[in-house]
């Protein structure tokens, strides 16, 4: 049984991408038009070349377009071809009576012209009519006969004036079309072997990872943007912060420890153990463990205890039965236990600059401006001859740095500060200023208790990192920052701002 020609709609894009390997197997010879042999095989165009192009992509098969300049038959060229001239018609069916012209189609007087031309025809002007010229006869269609040879052999198969002649009668017309050559790839092989994405396990394990072709990884596509590596405010600005206290010659203080004992987070700093931001309503007491399992050595818990029962050096002391209480175990209340820590291990080493910025806990109740937790920004400097000029003018230079210009300070009372002075700035969103910081100069009680001589001096300061944050993000609620309430576009799409910042 014979099988039918296929037609274009039955041949598929597998099988023209086969059809193309097959017509390339003898090496050199190659498919000078893809569309022409699209229409051989009776396969559509669309489809041939998608079969092409993704052979191209496996560089199974190379192309190269050219543009050719082809002659095509017109409307009225097609007609002389299929059947006869327009002329030839009209003259056997010219009527012996004549013509009139007005009565004619376009074609008829195209037709009708040539007649003219050719002197078979005239136009008698007493009857204003075209008559058939006596005995005048027209036995062979040419134009017929040179459309037959033109669709044969194109334009070449006709005699230089029949070229002029078909081309000054629109019967052809010139036309320019993009021509497709394919010829073999460097990865050249008759069938084709099956196109997988990635290399698996399972092929090397079966050794058959050369039987397939790898679709070409495309490195220059530009990607979805990961939703994710965005940098919270407060990370953004705490770097900020450390950068420009490293840019300043400060050094860093070790902070990773909540959990602090009361000795570090108060003692140390001579706050008298009665007083009232030691109680409940300011401090989270450690339930479990909630004493400290070892006191510092080296006769420093006696130093304090002398201190706050009796002073020294000048001083006389709070003057009260000092008690273990320094054993118990809070959340600190601030990173000046830090600093703490610091001084008591400091030895001989100043004069000395340091910083930390991390995380403290306050029994507070929460509202625009009050969180729990909260990050303060601590600073020493350590040196002789300090005074609260230094203090004023160092604060200062921080706050220019980042850009805000307006601070003020107010005197304040801190207990083991003196002077003391609270740091303030204007908060455009709330409309007023707001405390962005606290300082001082840490009491000689303090420390001559941990160890530090008579003639050296300590400036001191503890920022919030949240209070800036909020004046340069220009948020009013620190709950949209901080916590399950905070805005993720703010942390996806806030860069840093970092106006008038300079850290050299
Ligand atoms: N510890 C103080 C506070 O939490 C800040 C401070 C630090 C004040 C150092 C003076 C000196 O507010």
């Amino acid at each position: 049984m014979e099988t039918p020609a296929p037609t274009p709609a039955t041949l598929g894009e597998d099988q023209c991408c086969d059809l193309v390997l097959q017509a390339l197997k003898v090496p050199g010879t190659e498919i000078a038009d893809s569309n022409a042999f699209a229409a051989q095989h009776g396969a559509a165009t669309e489809v041939m070349s998608n079969a092409i192009k993704s052979l191209g992509s496996q560089d199974m098969v190379m192309t190269q377009s050219q543009a050719v300049i082809e002659w095509v038959m017109t409307e009225e060229g097609e007609g002389s071809f299929k059947h006869e001239s327009a002329e030839f018609s009209l003259f056997n069916r010219f009527p012996a009576e004549g013509l009139e012209e007005a009565t004619l189609s376009e074609l008829e007087r195209h037709a009708l012209n040539y007649l003219k031309s050719q002197r078979l025809v005239t136009f008698n002007k007493a009857t204003k009519r075209c008559m058939k010229v006596e005995g005048a006869t027209m036995e062979r269609d040419t134009t017929h006969e040179m459309m037959v040879r033109f669709v044969r052999g194109s334009l070449e198969a006709l005699s230089k004036d029949e070229q002029k002649d078909v081309q000054k009668r629109k019967l052809v017309e010139k036309r320019t079309r993009k021509l497709i050559k394919v010829v073999r790839g460097p990865a050249y092989a008759e069938t084709r072997k099956p196109t997988v994405p990635f290399l698996t396990k399972d092929m090397l394990a079966k050794g058959n990872w050369d039987q397939v072709n790898f679709k070409p990884l495309k490195l220059d596509a530009i990607s979805a943007h990961p939703p994710a590596g965005h940098l919270h405010p407060l990370m953004q600005y705490k770097s900020m912060v450390r950068r420009i206290f490293i840019s300043l010659g400060f050094q860093e203080m070790p902070t990773s420890r909540f959990v602090e004992s009361s000795l570090w987070n108060f003692d140390a700093l001579y706050q008298p153990q009665a007083h009232p931001c030691r109680d409940m309503q300011d401090t989270f007491f450690m339930k479990d463990p909630a004493l400290m399992v070892t006191m510092p050595a080296g006769g420093l818990v006696e130093k304090i205890k002398q201190m706050h029962e009796q002073g020294g050096n000048g001083s006389i002391g709070w003057r009260y039965h000092w008690k273990e209480e320094g054993r118990k175990n809070i959340m600190r209340t601030h990173t000046t236990a830090i600093s703490a820590r610091m001084l008591a291990q400091l030895g001989q080493n100043y004069p000395a600059k340091f910083f930390s910025i991390d995380r403290v806990f306050r029994n507070e109740t929460l509202d625009a401006t009050h969180l729990a937790e909260f990050h303060q920004i601590e600073g020493m400097v350590i040196g002789k001859g300090l005074t609260l000029t230094h203090l004023m003018g160092t604060i200062r230079q921080f706050f220019e740095k980042i850009g805000m210009h307006d601070i003020s300070f107010q005197p304040t009372y801190n207990p083991y500060t003196e002077p003391s002075m609270e740091i303030s700035a204007f908060h455009p969103g709330l409309n007023r200023r707001v405390e962005i910081g606290n300082s001082g100069i840490f009491r000689p009680e303090m420390l001559t208790q941990l160890g530090l001589p008579n003639d050296v001096q300590v400036l001191a300061w503890g920022f919030s990192l949240e209070r800036p944050t909020m004046i340069l993000y220009g948020i009013s609620n620190i709950r949209e920052m901080f916590g399950p309430r905070m805005d993720l576009d703010l942390i996806e799409n806030h860069p840093l701002r970092l106006l008038g910042v300079h850290t050299n």
